[in-house]
């Protein structure tokens, strides 16, 4: 039995875009003056309730100004395995999925090891909205507005050893409720890893909600990884475990087809899929296709990470 549903909310509670990105910029002014609104960072402790203050979570300069995706298409047009293999599955069944208590193990290559309860995770983190674009290695995308805080923060909490060049990150075990789980659709649990500077760059979120409410289950609750310039699939849902390490991590899809799917998988229009080009993508709930930026649009802040690397053999 299913302990916990995710409330989808109605059509009707979704606020009007205008009206959301007016409230978000007087949160961010606020924010810059130093005044007013509750920023969710600055109160750690037992009585803060940061679920309920995620829509105080000021905006970030990170953050796309590109039309949002609806609420509706971002949590019914998913990839989740571990609940099927169709976008609907997700949503379907992703009211299996058990999210309180839940904990982060930190482990390997840190100073400060240990499994930590997500309250305790989140209370001490500086949360920001940041919508940014998502583009699927399948060549659809969306524009989504997480609330999150940087995953250097973590790290740089954990304190990283000299040997500690890369990060391996996995997704909750649970086939009971996790349905997918069942099938050897890949071997389980679902895993991804970065590189630590990729890991330390301020655009890589740990996100913990989107427009403004706690993450849906279908989405990854409750907390995942956000890598923007990358394909979604390094954006690895419902982590319960981070281990820093010395030898490179390999991913869930490249140990599956690594023909097909690289470690870096950088978003790289000029480098196409063995079955599909990449050049191209459908932003999802608009009709036609838009051309595919290099790094997804981010190649200002981080083409500088992959300088003097071969991006067709290093894809
Ligand atoms: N994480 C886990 N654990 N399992 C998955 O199947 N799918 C990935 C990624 N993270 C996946 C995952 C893929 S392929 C994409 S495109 C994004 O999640 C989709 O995120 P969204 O459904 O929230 O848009």
């Amino acid at each position: 039995m299913p302990r916990y549903a995710y409330p989808r909310p109605s059509r009707r509670e979704i606020t009007p875009e205008s009206l959301y990105r007016n409230r978000r910029r007087f949160l961010q002014q606020s924010a810059l003056l130093g005044c007013g609104a509750a920023l969710p960072g600055l109160w750690p402790g037992a009585a803060y309730a940061w679920k309920e203050a995620l829509a105080e979570a000021p905006a970030s300069a990170f953050s796309t100004d590109e039309s949002l995706t609806s609420l509706d298409d971002i949590t019914s047009y998913n990839n989740f395995y571990e609940f099927g293999t169709r976008k609907r599955d997700p949503s379907d069944w992703a009211h299996y999925l058990q999210t309180d208590p839940w904990s982060v193990r930190i482990e390997g290559e840190v100073g400060k090891p240990g499994e930590f309860p997500l309250d305790e995770i989140v209370r001490a983190a500086w949360l920001e909205e940041r919508i940014y674009r998502l583009r699927c290695v399948e060549g659809w995308s969306m524009v989504i507005p997480w609330i999150g805080f940087e995953l250097r923060e973590l790290l740089e909490y954990h304190q990283p050893t000299a040997d500690a060049d890369y990060v391996a990150l996995e997704t909750l075990y649970d086939p009971d409720n996790l349905r997918g789980q069942r099938r050897g659709i890949i071997d389980w649990p679902y895993r991804e890893g970065l590189r630590l500077d990729e890991a330390m760059h301020p655009l890589t979120l740990l996100a913990v909600g989107l427009y403004d409410k706690p993450m849906p289950n279908q989405n990854g609750a409750p907390i995942r990884l956000v890598v923007p310039w990358k394909y979604g699939f390094k954006s690895i849902k419902s982590i319960v475990k981070i281990r820093l390490q010395k030898e490179r991590p390999v991913s869930s899809w490249e140990a599956d087809a690594p023909e097909e799917y690289g470690f870096y998988a950088n978003v790289n229009p000029n480098v196409d899929h063995p079955r599909w080009s990449q050049a191209r993508e459908r932003r999802i709930g608009e009709s036609g296709r838009r051309e595919t930026l290099l790094f997804n649009g981010y190649e200002e802040e981080v083409a500088h990470l992959y300088e003097g690397m071969d991006l067709e053999e290093h894809f």
